[in-house]
């Protein structure tokens, strides 16, 4: 997020605009908390993990009462243009103010579960991070021929176990887009330990990656495994390893960097030619609309779409979401060769 604040307020400064930091997101915006933005301050954040304007999870907005303290700061700042980084929430909260002011959404989230983006800030360096803690628990699995059940963040998406235990070379993923039931589950589970064990004798490690969404928690997982496999695997020994708030933050991958700087700037040039209300969203498979003038792997969506077409894929009635859900089928096989 630092580097998609930098990009904004760069571009912004170069196109001869006053630009302000809001802090804390909208609790601030309903405090009036707005500072001028520096911009060497900017280029050093850009290179940690957070944001250095701070967020927060405001339980006063968007209800109207919110939304009127909102509009009152922005009418006393004098502020014409606002640049919204965050996920679903955030972008309703951005929509709800287009009435005011211009708006313009950045999509950063590491669930990746916003639509009109291939790719939203933070999943690059939330799925780097998630594999290298695979890899060192991978270590510890070979050495003691261990089972470990690993357990990621992602909300209701499974984007972020499904990449990273592809990347990891993981032996099964649990992604909440299957809806299995707890014991469609832990019978598949424990499959896919006696299939990796049997098929290959020297077999020294099996790495489950589940996602947060998936309705058992890992601790229940294990035990529920640990008493299935208790005859056919009486050698193998399971253990839990929930990432947590682990996986958020960090220092940014050059990926990570680059998409909140191209995204900003976008963003802030499209406000700049009278742009009202949308999302600059990284191009990708899927994504329809052309692309913008100012970047060719930008496109910029209306707020009502995104939000719209976000709702369906949460639902799993888009068909990105649909995608997602075959490809469940198609990878269980291939991670259990
Ligand atoms: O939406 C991002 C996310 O990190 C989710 O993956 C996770 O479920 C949630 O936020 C955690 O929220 P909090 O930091 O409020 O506990």
């Amino acid at each position: 997020m630092n580097a998609a604040l930098r990009g904004a307020a760069r571009v912004g400064a170069s196109l001869g605009f006053e630009l302000v930091g809001v802090e804390e997101g909208y609790v601030g915006l309903l405090e009036g908390r707005v500072r001028p933005i520096d911009l060497r301050s900017v280029d050093d954040a850009a290179r940690r993990g957070g944001t250095l304007l701070g967020s927060a999870r405001s339980k006063v907005f968007p209800p109207p009462e919110g939304q009127r303290r909102a509009r009152e700061t922005l009418a006393a700042k004098d502020i014409r243009a606002l640049v919204v980084i965050g996920g679903n929430g955030s972008l309703a909260g951005a929509r709800a103010l287009a009435d005011a002011v211009a708006v313009a959404g950045l999509p950063a989230s590491i669930d990746n579960d916003l639509a009109c983006t291939s790719m939203s800030i933070g999943v690059d360096t939330a799925l780097n991070t998630i594999v290298e803690a695979c890899d060192r628990i991978a270590d510890t699995a070979s050495a003691h021929r261990r089972t470990f059940f690993i357990e990621v963040m992602g909300r209701d998406c499974g984007y972020l176990a499904m990449t990273s235990a592809i990347a990891s070379g993981a032996d099964a993923v649990l992604v909440p887009e299957a809806e299995r039931d707890e014991s469609e589950i832990v019978e598949g589970v424990a499959r896919a330990m006696e299939a990796a064990y049997a098929r290959d004798s020297g077999k020294r490690r099996v790495l489950v990656v589940k996602a947060e969404g998936v309705r058992i928690d890992a601790a229940t997982l294990k035990e529920r495994i640990d008493v299935r496999v208790a005859k056919t695997l009486p050698d193998v020994d399971t253990r839990v390893t929930v990432l947590g708030h682990v996986v958020r933050g960090g220092t940014p991958t050059g990926f990570d960097r680059l998409l909140g700087a191209r995204l900003g700037n976008a963003a802030v040039r499209a406000l700049a030619e009278g742009e009202q209300s949308f999302m600059a969203g990284w191009v990708g498979p899927g994504i329809t609309r052309a692309a913008c003038k100012f970047d060719p792997y930008v496109v910029l969506t209306p707020l009502d779409e995104v939000l719209e077409e976000t709702g369906r894929l949460m639902r799993g009635e888009s068909a990105l979401a649909r995608w997602r859900r075959k490809i469940v089928e198609e990878i269980e096989p291939i991670l259990a060769r």
